[in-house]
């Protein structure tokens, strides 16, 4: 497979940097949190593409199924001539969105961007052999940072896979539809992945596999820690907890001290105190109803034009377009 050059907006120093402040505003909080961008080094992203295949990680198997049957709509609806995704990961399933928009004739540029280098790397070294005729340009960026550094011509779609929006809380969730209106022209489109509301134990299995394959992607964090910031994490001493949260309708992933133990970050001069029971919050992952999807959209200037579901309604994707400035 042929190396791709990655446009990398992430230095090794500026990226610790930011590891230091998550880590201290969220381990000195009264409850404690972590942004869950601080899973996907290899390892994490590695784990995460094991979960997509497991039998109770309904997510990709659902959305696949809408893409395979509505990636030809995309492709004559938008008629595009770059297609972006944020949080690109192996983009796998976006296969069959290149299909569609290469068949289609339109399609020139792929711009895969992604916080994991080691995955963006593999993806674009993949998809540059497998489509010689696409010019494809990987972005090592955060889609909360970087938007504004996306080349490609118009029109674009860009693409938010996955049901990676629910891991936005409420607020972050709408300045980033805002913020990606806002690199958008007026016409051009957004192609939206939500995971929905549905029985509580098929949500929670999804998050706890029986394999434990989640409870290791979960621990993943706290390696990540040790590793750049020289932390005395013992993984083992936190049990992964994935759990409902009706009012706010997410899954909530924690990880729960087993016992009361005292963790060094020498990296972010900082001592921890865990009690025993007390948790950090490393995720949480919202589940949409179809009208909160659709004013949401509406909120942050795009038009809805497509809604389409998989036949067990699991997951909804939304075509939506731009529709003021
Ligand atoms: N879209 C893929 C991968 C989803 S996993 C799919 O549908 O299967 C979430 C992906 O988002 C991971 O590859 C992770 O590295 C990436 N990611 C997480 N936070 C990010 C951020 N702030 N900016 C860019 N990418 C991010
Ligand atoms: C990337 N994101 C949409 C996944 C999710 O389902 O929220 C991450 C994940 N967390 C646990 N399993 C998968």
């Amino acid at each position: 497979m042929t190396d791709v050059d990655l446009d990398n907006h992430r230095a090794h120093a500026d990226v610790t940097d930011e590891l230091v402040d998550d880590v201290r505003s969220g381990l000195t909080a009264e409850r404690k949190w972590l942004p869950p961008k601080w899973f996907y080094d290899a390892e994490g992203s590695a784990l995460f593409e094991r979960i997509t295949a497991l039998p109770e990680y309904y997510p990709t198997r659902s959305e696949r199924e809408v893409l395979a049957a509505r990636a030809a709509d995309v492709a004559r609806i938008t008629g595009a001539h770059t297609l972006v995704e944020l949080g690109s990961g192996s983009s796998e399933k976006t296969r069959l969105l290149l299909d569609a928009l290469t068949g289609h004739g339109t399609l020139e540029e792929f711009v895969p961007l992604d916080v994991s280098e080691s995955a963006l790397a593999e993806a674009t070294a993949a998809i540059s052999a497998d489509y010689p005729k696409l010019e494809v340009r990987g972005v090592v960026g955060d889609f909360t940072q970087h938007l504004d550094r996306l080349p490609g011509g118009q029109p674009r779609v860009v693409a938010f896979l996955g049901g990676t929006i629910g891991n936005f809380l409420p607020a972050e969730r709408a300045a980033f539809l805002r913020s990606v209106r806002e690199v958008l022209e007026e016409g051009e489109w957004l192609l939206l992945g939500t995971d929905l509301v549905k029985d509580v134990g098929m949500l929670e299995r999804a998050y706890d596999d029986s394999a434990g394959v989640t409870a290791a992607f979960n621990r993943n964090v706290l390696r990540v820690i040790n590793t750049r910031l020289g932390a005395d994490f013992d993984p083992d001493a936190f049990e992964h907890v994935a759990h409902w949260d009706a009012a706010n309708e997410w899954v909530e992933m924690r990880l729960r001290a087993r016992l009361r133990q005292t963790v060094e970050i020498p990296g972010a001069g900082l001592t921890v105190e865990f009690a025993e029971g007390e948790h950090i919050r490393t995720e949480v992952s919202a589940k949409f109803r179809p009208g909160g999807v659709e004013a949401e959209l509406g909120a942050a200037g795009f038009g809805l034009e497509r809604w389409w579901t998989d036949s067990q309604q699991r997951f909804g994707v939304s075509l939506a377009r731009s529709v003021r400035g």
